[in-house]
């Protein structure tokens, strides 16, 4: 699995739970984060080389644990190499179905909104759905820096999606993995706003294949987790210790 930085655990989260002796290496690109407002071919070379990493240590399936990436590189990564990939795309489909209202806000980086991937959900499943995209700006910025659950995360949420809220809007569509680590913030906020976070049904989808493919590992196997990080390792472990991880998961080694 891989991400800019600790939005993707949201992902592992959901597949530890599902799969708890599976095997997995996390790489957390720090170092280029964030990639939101990164032009998309930089963020696709990061997307490359990171998976080159990750199938040298014979990976059988690559989870993109962010938007941003699935939307620059997930099409070129599929054909590219020979593994199996999962990557995440903005839950456009659930939050139509869900929203009474007919009105769903969409919180995404820039990169994930100006893609051609989210273009293609929304024409496919938006349509009879009002539905507005609000770039997340500095928001995965206050989560990598732990400051998800404080007054400045919810001042963040306040400002972004309080407009929208007020002109109606009932259904909230995270469109970047940092965001599943706001939902607190968002409940405390806007308390009858629905949120729709796609990072369990990514999980699910990942196991899935696995199954599909009969490439689990032994059922007895210790599910360990490599972390590799790009960027500053202690501050990454910090983060991931308040994110609540639990001390099983933080045995990362590399
Ligand atoms: N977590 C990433 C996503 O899902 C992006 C955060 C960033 O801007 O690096 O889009």
């Amino acid at each position: 699995m891989f991400d800019s930085g600790v939005g993707g655990l949201s992902v592992l989260k959901a597949f530890r739970q599902l799969a708890p002796t599976e095997r997995v290496i996390y790489f957390a690109d720090t170092a280029y984060f964030p990639y939101g407002p990164r032009p998309a071919p930089e963020v696709r070379k990061r997307s490359f080389a990171i998976v080159q990493r990750l199938v040298q240590s014979d990976v059988k399936l690559v989870v993109v644990a962010c938007n941003t990436a699935s939307a620059a590189a997930l099409p070129d990564l599929r054909e590219a190499f020979p593994v199996p990939f999962v990557g995440m795309v903005p839950g456009v489909k659930p939050a139509a179905s869900r929203s009474r209202a007919g009105r769903v806000a969409i919180l995404a980086t820039p990169g994930t909104l100006d893609g051609e991937l989210f273009a293609r959900v929304v024409d496919d499943f938006g349509r009879g759905t009002r539905i507005t995209t609000i770039p997340g700006s500095g928001l995965a910025e206050l989560v990598e820096s732990g400051q998800a659950g404080t007054p400045r995360s919810r001042e963040a949420l306040r400002g972004l999606l309080g407009p929208e809220v007020q002109a109606g809007a009932d259904t909230v569509v995270l469109g970047c993995t940092h965001y599943a680590f706001l939902q607190d913030d968002i409940h405390a906020e806007f308390p009858n706003l629905s949120i729709v976070d796609t990072s369990e049904a990514v999980a699910r989808r990942a196991v899935q294949l696995l199954d599909e493919g009969g490439l689990r590992g032994p059922s007895d196997q210790e599910g360990e987790l490599d972390l590799i990080v790009s960027g500053d390792r202690e501050q990454f472990r910090a983060i991931m210790r308040q994110l609540s991880f639990e001390p099983a998961t933080m045995e990362a080694r590399q």
